[in-house]
């Protein structure tokens, strides 16, 4: 059992650090906003810390999943780096570029850390079933120190490569997703102005090869015109941006991902970023005729 310092318990890092506070690691957690904090400590066996600096004093692991690029940056800084004990493992959970990630672990190294991007998926109900799929992006010395020390909200975890590897495999993962929502979206709108029964026509071809877990998991609220929970527009336009970028550099050509990017930023400009990918169909029409 270790000691583990876990940054970032938003929808996901909540859940995660649940699991490994049960699963019987000594836990001392930070959020940024103290209450919610105070909360998990209430719920799991752990101490909530008012600092980056008291929660990572003579951890052996610090785990974070925070935002975006900026806030990793901002939480793993020159000082804090210096004040870690050679040889501790830092797992980052954050969705980011591969060239932070590659530049964390070079830092690291110099200072005798090991850095791991090690990015997520399976979304908020997948962390509080502890099931979630993991891309890993590590030296291959510290991997299995990664997968002992995850396993607690791990279904599946695999080692892509060096640092870098695990977020552009998420990469992967964010362009098949983008086309996946938007296809879903255009044919829950055909099905509807075709005049046909939109929840008969998923239950027959979500047994057929249109099927996908957006389909599974999302057609029922969208239908619904339900779209408060889930993963943010916010976020996926965060994301896509990262992969737009990261295509420019590989000589990737991602027509489709530009395209849906280019519709949650419309979401984004309708007030709709707190909002569920799936909020893509609220861009389409409905039919008059
Ligand atoms: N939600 C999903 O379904 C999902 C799925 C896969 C991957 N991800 C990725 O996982 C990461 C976290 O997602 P989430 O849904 O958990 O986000 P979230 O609910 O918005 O939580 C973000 C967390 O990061 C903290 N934070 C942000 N900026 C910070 C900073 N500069 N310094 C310190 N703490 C900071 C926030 O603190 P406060 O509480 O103070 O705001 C909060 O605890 C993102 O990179 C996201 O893309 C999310």
């Amino acid at each position: 059992m270790a000691t583990i310092a876990f940054l970032g318990l938003g929808n996901m890092g909540y859940p995660m650090a649940g699991h490994l506070a049960n699963s019987g690691h000594q836990l001392r957690v930070f959020n940024r906003t103290h209450n919610k904090a105070q909360r998990w400590a209430e719920e799991f066996p752990g101490t909530a810390c008012t600092t980056p600096a008291t929660t990572t004093h003579n951890a052996d692991a610090v785990i974070l999943c925070v935002g975006r690029d900026a806030d990793v940056r901002e939480l793993l800084n020159d000082q804090l780096l210096a004040q870690l004990q050679p040889g501790t493992l830092l797992i980052d959970h954050t969705t980011t570029s591969a060239r932070l990630a590659e530049e964390l672990a070079a830092r690291c190294a110099e200072q005798g850390l090991r850095f791991a991007d090690v990015p997520v998926s399976g979304g908020q109900q997948g962390a509080i079933n502890g099931q979630l799929s993991l891309m890993a992006g590590c030296a291959a010395a510290d991997y299995d120190d990664i997968v002992r020390i995850t396993a607690p909200y791990t279904r599946l975890i695999e080692r892509l490569g060096n640092p870098g590897c695990g977020q552009k495999a998420k990469m992967v993962n964010q362009i098949c997703v983008a086309g996946l929502i938007q296809a879903l979206a255009e044919g829950l709108q055909f099905a509807r102005n075709a005049g046909l029964d939109a929840e008969q026509v998923m239950k027959v071809i979500g047994q057929g090869a249109a099927s996908s877990w957006q389909l599974q998991n999302r057609h029922q609220t969208m239908l619904n015109g339900e779209f408060d929970h889930g993963f943010a527009v916010d976020w996926m336009r965060k994301d896509l941006q990262i992969c737009l970028q990261e295509a420019l550099h590989n000589g990737s050509s991602l027509p489709v991902t530009a395209l849906v990017d280019q519709f949650y930023g419309e979401l984004q400009q309708q007030g709709a970023g707190k909002l569920d990918t799936s909020a893509l169909l609220l861009r389409l029409p409905k039919s008059s005729r």
